[in-house]
């Protein structure tokens, strides 16, 4: 089951990718049914065959290149909804053996979802609200993915493989009395983690919407947009959904668009300096743990490399390539911060970590079902903890590696 969710990860990322081509060489409506192309399976090419489709959806004649693009997001996107499905299989049938099930079936239900606003994009004619929905649906199935994927690395039959003592590794040559602070910062981490959550995905929306309003060149001007900005706000009307018979090629009116676009600006600086500063306290703090300041460092880099690349759609007039980058790098940013708060729930949920709660048993075998349960094995004879001296019964115990009290 790992090494399927590692492949449907990797599918995730494909599809998402292959998505954002097909938006951005306008091919969303390459196949104007669903779930097949002008009735068929693959994409017709015989001459009768394009007559056939041409004469159902005069329309939309059909461009074989638009409708390849749209069929090969969706045998991926088909691909990827059958491993998840076997994946939901195989939870239930482990679920005895402690394998996780609510999350598989959550992406089942998000894959179901997914596949139905698939439909909805081609059967509402690219209504906005549909397509970012799409974007946002594709992101949260490879989060999830991931997450699943990271718990079921971390569950107890394979923590040897991922064995260390998180906190405690980062505080190798500190004092002991230190291990309290050491929670109250993974602690606080977790919250400012989780905030830069909720701005990030927030970001990420923001950008489907001004990719799904065609409001990318709406200004090419820095910083913030061509002159008289200020008088074409328009938060209202930016948010809302005109009515239309097809968004392709959007909807809104210029002010519209100039807003939207603007707003993904002020929230790409935002989101910047959040996550610059959350990242940086990881790397600079001592109560952090070296996979902490490895999956931190990972995600400044993903975090600049996403401002270079929303630069350069404006500096360079929305290259493809940059464009479908920009969506493939929101990802990869998303999926860092995810690793990052789960390195945090890793160090606080093992209860071995700080050396609190079963100092006294001598004995460290915790029975977590994450790894991080047993980490911090105990070797040697206690020592007093300095933070309760008084309290002789209160030992702490000496880690591997040279943790003293
Ligand atoms: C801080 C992090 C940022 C994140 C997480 C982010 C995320 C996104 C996402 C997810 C999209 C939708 C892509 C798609 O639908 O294919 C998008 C679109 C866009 N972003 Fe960003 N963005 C960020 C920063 C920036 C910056 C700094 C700029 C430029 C100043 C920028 C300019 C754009 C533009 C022009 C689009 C529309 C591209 C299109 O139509 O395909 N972004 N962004």
């Amino acid at each position: 089951m790992k090494k399927l969710t590692l492949f449907s990860i990797f599918l995730a990322a494909v599809v998402i990718i292959l998505g954002a081509y097909t938006r951005l060489t306008d091919a969303g409506l390459g196949c104007p049914d669903w779930p097949g192309c002008y009735g068929n399976l693959t994409v017709p090419l015989s001459e009768e065959k394009v007559a056939q489709a041409n004469a159902a959806f005069p329309e939309r004649p059909v461009e074989a290149f638009k409708a390849w693009n749209e069929m090969i997001h969706r045998y991926f996107a088909g691909t990827l909804g059958l491993c998840v499905l076997a994946i939901a299989i195989i939870a239930i049938r482990q679920r005895d053996k402690g394998t996780p099930v609510k999350l598989p079936l959550l992406l089942l239900g998000l894959i179901i979802f997914q596949a139905a606003l698939g439909m909805w994009t081609v059967t509402l004619n690219l209504l906005p609200v549909v397509v970012m929905g799409h974007l946002l649906g594709g992101f949260s199935v490879l989060s999830c993915l991931f997450i699943l994927y990271l718990r079921l690395r971390n569950t107890a039959g394979d923590a040897s493989k991922t064995k260390q003592a998180p906190i405690a590794s980062a505080m190798h040559d500190q004092d002991i009395t230190d291990l309290p602070q050491a929670k109250v910062f993974q602690r606080n981490l977790k919250l400012f983690a989780f905030i830069g959550l909720g701005v990030l995905v927030t970001q990420i929306a923001l950008g489907g919407w001004t990719s799904a309003n065609y409001a990318a060149l709406a200004c090419t001007e820095m910083p913030v947009c061509e002159s008289g900005w200020q008088e074409r706000i328009d938060l209202a009307g930016a948010f809302s959904v005109p009515d239309a018979d097809n968004y392709e090629f959007g909807a809104h009116d210029y002010g519209e668009r100039v807003t939207m676009h603007i707003v993904h600006r002020f929230g790409a600086v935002i989101t910047f300096l959040y996550l610059l500063a959350l990242g940086i306290s990881v790397l600079v703090s001592r109560y952090t743990t070296s996979k902490q300041k490895y999956v931190g460092t990972f995600m400044l880099v993903a975090l600049c490399t996403q401002v270079a690349l929303g630069l350069s759609n404006i500096i360079f007039m929305l290259p493809l390539a940059v464009a479908v980058m920009h969506n493939a790098v929101a990802a990869v940013l998303l999926i860092s911060l995810l690793n990052l708060i789960f390195t945090v729930f890793l160090a606080l949920e093992n209860d071995n970590v700080f050396g609190t709660e079963k100092r006294n048993t001598g004995s460290f075998s915790g029975s977590k079902p994450l790894q991080g349960a047993g980490a911090f094995s105990i070797h040697e004879a206690p020592l007093h903890d300095p933070l309760n001296a008084s309290t002789s019964s209160h030992i702490l115990p000496k880690a591997p590696g040279g943790f003293h009290g």
